[in-house]
Formats: structure tokens, C-alpha cells, sequence
């Protein structure tokens, strides 16, 4: 039976995120800092990770309460082995009509063709940098943007659908707004500019460093001519605008000056199972354990059904009327974005 819930603030559950892991081959400033994610850092054993069964346990009954799209995400999540085998799980529930990854892009040159065979839909690939010395400086892994230039390409090649994550950093990368824009007009690619967000406890961010999307759009309107899209969905997070004469998008992730909480239906799973009601909130339900425990399908959903009408997240909306509460937060890698 389908049952379409609704939270305290009227939202209805339509997607879910789930991180396969916890790990990242890369170490960017505003995600996973080196100083603190070191050689020596504790991440997940893989007991503590959800299994491949257990994922999809779950996502079919979060299928059943009105979950349509799956994102699935990490740390990096084609570090997560055999992930194609997942996703040709994931994509035989019921109700499930999109299946997309958010990636660093730099496994796909091998993975794009299976990940596509296997019924992913489309990857989200993030880059900051065409400049090769700064994205080397930003991954904080000395990686040029050589192998993500490839996985973008073979994933193009693949027949998935491809778009391209930005975080702005102000003084760091704004210098590679133009030429980003020019290089994913040139490849027909959505390029989504992404204001750097106050996630977690550890990447030191201040709102000075946050280029927003009135001064990205001066910037752009400079060069090109926009047209504003309107919305695809409800509770979309990119505000889009098309190249006037083509149609190829570009768009703003707009979490820091215009707040899209009203519209939230996302809820968050991590890698070792928990349930996250919001990025910003960091206390965890631990669906793991009931996973692990003798409880019924029946039980397990009316426990997220019981969460989920609980839930009053609103977080940007807040920090925008300034009446944040300090809370506990989640790191960006644990909880994927
Ligand atoms: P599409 O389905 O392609 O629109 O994916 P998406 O944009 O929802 O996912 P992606 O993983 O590419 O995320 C892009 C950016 O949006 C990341 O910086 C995410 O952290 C951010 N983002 C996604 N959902 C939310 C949200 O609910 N709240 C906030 N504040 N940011 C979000
Ligand atoms: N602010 C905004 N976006 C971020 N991402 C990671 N950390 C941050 C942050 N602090 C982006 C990644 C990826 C997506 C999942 O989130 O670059 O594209
Ligand atoms: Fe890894 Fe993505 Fe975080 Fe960078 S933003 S450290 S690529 S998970
Ligand atoms: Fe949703 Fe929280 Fe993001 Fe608001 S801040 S859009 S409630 S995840």
C-alpha cells in the first residue's frame, strides 16, 4: 500500500539521499579539510556500513510513503565497490522513477558504462577549477582536472544525463566562474554554481567567502544573455536560467541567500544508516539497528512515518531570519550533501 506522508510544515517525502560511504580520494577545503579528515582518521568499518540488502530494504519502503528519486552519494561513492549492482536493485522498486549519483567524476571513465547499464539515470559531477594548478590546490589532492575531464566525457559517451557542480569560493575560484560557464555552454552541460555552505563543524566558513547568487548573476549577465526557467519540480534546488538562442541551462544553488526550505523534501541517509531530517541537523535516527533487529517491515515504517510528521527542519530559513539555534551538525562528507 502507498501511503504519501507529509511533515509538520506540509512537505511531502519525495527523495531520498543515501551515502554509500564515508570515504573521499579527494580532500576539497570546504568538505573534508586535511588537517582534520588525516592519514589516521577514523572512518567507518565496513560493518558499520549499510549492505547492499539493507539499502535497498529501505528504499522500498520509503518508496512506499511517496520517495520517487534516489540520489545516491558519499564521501565518493564509486569507492563503494560494485555499486552498479545496487543501483540495478534500486531501480526495479516500485514507485522509483530517477536514480542519480553525485560524484567527483574521476572513477567514471572506467565505471560510466556499467553504472549506465546497470539503470543509473545521471551524475552530478563536481568541479571547481578549469585551472589545473587551483583544482589541484582545491581537491587537496594534487589531482589535475585531467581524470574528471574524462569521466565527465564518459559519461557523456555512456548516455547518462550530465551536470556539473561548482562550489564558489570567494578570493579562491572566482576567477573559473567565466570560464566554467564557457566551457560547459560549450559541452551542452548544466553547470550549477553552488554557494558554499555552513555545513558541519570543520571547513571554517564565513560569510565572507559566500559569492551569492545576485553578484554570480552580475557576473554572467556581463557576459551572456539569460533567460530565467521556470521550476521543473516541486522542491527543486537549482534556480535555472537558459543561454538565450540555445538550450543549455545554467544554474544557482542558492541555499545561502535564498533559502528553499519551504519546498524540502529530501530526507538523508548516511552511510552507516541513520535518517537525517535536514543537512544542517545533526541528530541522527538510527535505522541501522532496527535494520539489525527483528522488527517487521510494518514497524520499520511506521518508525520513519513517525519522523518524518515530526519533522519542522528549516534551517536556511533560519540562518536567513538569523535565528539559528546553535545545533549539532553533520560533516558534508558523512551525510553527502
Ligand atoms: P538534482 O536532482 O540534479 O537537482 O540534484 P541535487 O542538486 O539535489 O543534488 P546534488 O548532490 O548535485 O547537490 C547539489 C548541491 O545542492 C549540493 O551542494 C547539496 O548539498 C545542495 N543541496 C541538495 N539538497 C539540499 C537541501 O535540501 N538543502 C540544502 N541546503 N542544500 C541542498
Ligand atoms: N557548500 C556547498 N556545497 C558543498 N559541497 C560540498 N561541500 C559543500 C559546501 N560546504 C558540494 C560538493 C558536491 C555536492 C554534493 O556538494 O561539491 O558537488
Ligand atoms: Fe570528496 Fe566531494 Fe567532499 Fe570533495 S566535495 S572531499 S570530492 S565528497
Ligand atoms: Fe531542507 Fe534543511 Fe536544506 Fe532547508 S536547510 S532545504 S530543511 S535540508
Amino acid at each position: 500500500m502507498n501511503r504519501h506522508i507529509k511533515d509538520s510544515l506540509d512537505r511531502p517525502l519525495r527523495d531520498l539521499r543515501i551515502s554509500v560511504i564515508d570515504r573521499c580520494n579527494f580532500r576539497c577545503q570546504y568538505c573534508m579539510p586535511a588537517e582534520i579528515f588525516h592519514d589516521n582518521f577514523q572512518f567507518l568499518p565496513k560493518s558499520e556500513l549499510l549492505s547492499y540488502m539493507e539499502i535497498v530494504r529501505l528504499s522500498k519502503l520509503f518508496a512506499s510513503l511517496g520517495v520517487k528519486k534516489l540520489r545516491l552519494t558519499g564521501g565518493e561513492p564509486l569507492l563503494r565497490k560494485d555499486l552498479s549492482t545496487l543501483i540495478s536493485e534500486l531501480i526495479k522498486i516500485d514507485g522509483i522513477e530517477d536514480i542519480g549519483l553525485t560524484t567527483n567524476g574521476v572513477f567514471l571513465k572506467k565505471q560510466a558504462r556499467n553504472l549506465k547499464s546497470a539503470g543509473l539515470k545521471r551524475v552530478n559531477i563536481s568541479l571547481d577549477s578549469l585551472d589545473d594548478e587551483l583544482f589541484k590546490q582545491m581537491n587537496g589532492r594534487g589531482v589535475g582536472i585531467k581524470p574528471v575531464i574524462e569521466g565527465l566525457a564518459a559519461a557523456k559517451e555512456a548516455g547518462l544525463g550530465v551536470k556539473v557542480n561548482m562550489v564558489v569560493k570567494k578570493e579562491i575560484n572566482e576567477s573559473q566562474i567565466l570560464p566554467m560557464a564557457r566551457f560547459c555552454k560549450e559541452e551542452g552541460i548544466q553547470l550549477r554554481y553552488i554557494e558554499f555552505m555552513d555545513v558541519g563543524h570543520t571547513n571554517g566558513w564565513q560569510m565572507k567567502n559566500v559569492l551569492t547568487k545576485k553578484e554570480l548573476l552580475e557576473i554572467l549577465q556581463a557576459k551572456f544573455d539569460l533567460e530565467p526557467v521556470v521550476e521543473d519540480y516541486f522542491g527543486e534546488v537549482a534556480k535555472r536560467f537558459r543561454y538565450k538562442g540555445t538550450t543549455t541551462e545554467v544554474g544557482v544553488i542558492t541555499s545561502v541567500s535564498e533559502s528553499f526550505c519551504s519546498s524540502c523534501t529530501r530526507a538523508r541517509l548516511s552511510a552507516n544508516g541513520s535518517l537525517y531530517t535536514c543537512l544542517f541537523n545533526g541528530k541522527g535516527h538510527d535505522l541501522k539497528s532496527l535494520l539489525r533487529s527483528d522488527m517487521s517491515d510494518e514497524e520499520l515504517t511506521g518508525f520513519i512515518i513517525s519522523l518524518w510528521n515530526r519533522r519542522d527542519d528549516r534551517y536556511s530559513d533560519e540562518r536567513s531570519a538569523g535565528t539559528v539555534k546553535k545545533q549539532d551538525k553533520i560533516e558534508m562528507s558523512f551525510i553527502g550533501g
